[in-house]
């Protein structure tokens, strides 16, 4: 397996150009067959997780053409789902990716019905997905589970109603909404997620001629159409790019500009960075982000649904703190089990205690360069943070989670001054 090498202490400073969102393509994605004519996504980055999904939409039969992009600008997927070979998602592709499970709104909403596996456990918690059943059924699609399977079926279509989620889920919203747009009739979706990538996945959606009303709202009024069509759209820029990055440059006292990046989309990172002693200012290319007197504070984190702050820069946050001054509570609200890089950050000199879903981080003078493990997508990238700010050298193993998220992370890094490179396995 491919490990990285860093060798720590070196200021990031240029410009790191931020990828289009891998959570806003995954729904795009899925969105592709809804249509029997071709979805068009532009600024879509090149990872693991998307050539996953390709594979599972490919072999329900939709056509896919791919155009790598040039390292600036991302590249585009053609997705053609003119005709279904069939409509079930195997386990054997579900269960490396939940987002898989993004199929069964728009298979069950065009086709009538769906087979698809049910995702599993996961590293991050359990992670069901009752709310997206439940919701699938209040729009009148019949679901069983069998041998492991989710079986959906609506013969006659998917029929509007008011679904109220209980919960704030991200996929859930999107699945659901996505199927509502083929629904007979008007759907309201009440307590919806109002992530970027769900904003992003409802404006695709209207292009396509959907009918929806109140996106980047919690509320969001569904007309159901008899048939969508093909359109181009081009990705959101990934905010959890442009947090990861911009606590990169933090962390290792540096300074650069995020190209392409937004506030609008990390607005509650920005603030709480402007606590820690980290300034973000708008630039004509996107945000310039420096640990601005040289002093790092430590700060309260809570993760909350958007616009808090995400659940998927809190290991990247903690690295952060860890060596701030003073103390830094950070509680983990959205997943439980979701702080096993706390004992790799241990190994690297860092104090922290985990408390049930809080972690009391107590600032270090600095890190220690350690070989450390990476057990997720985004606690890998906090053992990347940890690196850059350690002394010495530092080895993490298990990076292939780190490519089914971070594009090109080492040439963005090394274009910055970073000394970090690639080990491959013979
Ligand atoms: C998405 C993101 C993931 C991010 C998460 C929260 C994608 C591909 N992934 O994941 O990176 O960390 O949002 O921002 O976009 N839940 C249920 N029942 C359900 C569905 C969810 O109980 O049917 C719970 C989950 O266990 C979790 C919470 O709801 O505790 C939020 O999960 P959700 O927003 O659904 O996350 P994902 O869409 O899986």
């Amino acid at each position: 397996m491919d490990r990285i090498r860093i060798q720590g202490g070196l200021p990031l400073k240029g410009r790191i150009p931020i990828s289009g969102a891998k959570n806003a393509v995954l729904p795009l994605m899925a969105a592709s067959l809804l249509t029997q004519e071709t979805l068009l996504l532009d600024n879509v980055p090149d990872l693991a997780d998307i050539a996953t999904l390709s594979t599972l939409l490919a072999q329900h039969g939709v056509e896919i053409q791919s155009t790598p992009g040039n390292g600036l600008s991302g590249g585009r997927l053609a997705l053609t789902a003119r005709e279904i070979a069939n409509t079930t998602a195997p386990y054997d592709l579900v269960r490396k990716m939940r987002a898989s499970v993004l199929v069964l709104g728009p298979l069950v909403a065009r086709f009538g019905k769906a087979r698809v596996s049910l995702p599993g456990g996961c590293a991050i918690g359990t992670r069901p997905v009752d709310l997206h059943l439940k919701g699938l059924e209040a729009l009148g699609a019949h679901i069983e589970l069998d041998a492991g399977y989710i079986e959906a079926s609506a013969p006659r279509g998917l029929k509007g109603a008011e679904i109220i989620f209980p919960q704030v889920s991200v996929g859930a919203t999107e699945n659901i909404l996505m199927a509502a747009t083929l629904a007979k009739g008007e759907s309201l979706l009440v307590n919806a997620a109002r992530e970027p990538e769900v904003a992003d996945l409802a404006r695709c959606l209207v292009g396509m001629g959907a009918g929806i009303e109140g996106i980047g709202t919690g509320t969001l009024r569904v007309q159901g159409v008899d048939e969508l069509y093909g359109t181009s759209h081009r990705v959101v820029p990934d905010r959890i790019e442009i947090g990861t990055y911009a606590m990169a440059v933090a962390i290792t006292g540096g300074e650069a500009e995020l190209v392409g990046a937004r506030f609008d989309l990390i607005g509650a990172v920005a603030t709480l960075l402007g606590e820690a002693g980290v300034a973000v200012w708008a630039t004509e290319d996107g945000l310039g982000v420096a640990r601005g007197n040289g002093r790092l504070i430590g700060v309260d984190v809570m993760t909350e649904p958007f616009p808090g702050f995400p659940t998927d820069l809190q290991a990247q946050i903690m690295t952060l703190m860890s060596v701030a001054e003073g103390a830094s509570m950070i509680t983990e609200t959205i997943f439980e089990n979701r702080f096993m890089h706390v004992p790799e950050l241990g190994r690297m000199g860092a104090n922290i205690n985990v408390h049930g879903a809080s972690a009391m981080v107590r600032g270090v003078g600095a890190l220690k360069g350690a070989q450390v493990m990476a057990t997720d997508l985004r606690a890998s990238v906090s053992l990347v943070l940890a690196g850059l700010a350690a002394a010495g050298e530092t080895i993490v193993n298990r990076v292939y989670h780190l490519d089914r998220g971070y594009e090109r992370l080492e040439a963005k890094l090394a274009a910055c001054g970073a000394r970090i490179e690639r080990v491959r396995n013979p």
